[in-house]
């Protein structure tokens, strides 16, 4: 890539929030593999990952969460700024600090990934619905600690009606929408 053709790509952030199990890093590999094949500048920010590196030693008290989320809003402005498509998974279940992350004037795509808690619990991809509902895990998203639906999402995408593909698709058209496309 050229000097001129970096000037010209256009960086933002896709945001996706919702519940542990709802479909977040699913929707969010789907979306940067096919901005991949378009030849986009991508990288993908995934709690999972986020949390063996960057925010290492964080707990999930409300304080940590909040300064999970607002770590990793912070790097994605930072690519955003340089031209990057930077996508976050993160279950960020506090409304204020999600709107803090917007605020830092990327172009922003939030996106509400949504799946009834029971339906969530049911898919229990990593054994961690059924050992909070034993006990063994304590202040668990949904179960005994908050999650905040956004109030005005750019995209809900419905992981229990509808397919990934559709997902993406939404996602991609919210991106055109905001000047991301
Ligand atoms: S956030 O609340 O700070 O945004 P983040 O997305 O980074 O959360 O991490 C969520 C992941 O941590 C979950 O997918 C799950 O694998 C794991 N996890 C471990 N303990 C908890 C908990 N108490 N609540 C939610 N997720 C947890």
């Amino acid at each position: 890539m050229d000097g001129t053709a970096l000037n010209e790509a256009v960086g933002g952030i896709v945001w996706l929030t919702g519940l542990s199990g709802a479909g977040k890093t699913t929707i969010a590999q789907a979306v940067y593999a096919t901005l991949r094949a378009q030849g986009r500048r991508v990288e993908l920010l995934d709690g999972d990952v986020i949390r063996t590196n960057l925010s290492k030693g964080l707990g999930f008290s409300k304080e940590d969460r909040d300064t999970n989320v607002r770590r990793v809003g912070f790097v994605c402005h930072l690519l955003a700024r340089n031209g990057v498509v930077a996508i976050a998974a993160v279950i960020s279940p506090y409304q204020t600090v999600r709107q803090e992350v917007r605020a830092l004037g990327s172009p922003f795509v939030e996106v509400y990934v949504q799946a009834p808690l029971a339906v969530c619990e049911q898919r229990d991809v990593k054994g961690l619905y059924r050992r909070a509902r034993a006990g063994l895990i304590q202040g668990f998203t949904g179960i005994d600690d908050p999650y905040e639906p956004p109030l005005a999402p750019d995209v809900v995408c419905c992981t229990d009606r509808e397919t990934v593909a559709e997902s993406v698709g939404k996602v991609l058209a919210a991106m055109a929408a905001c000047g991301l496309g």
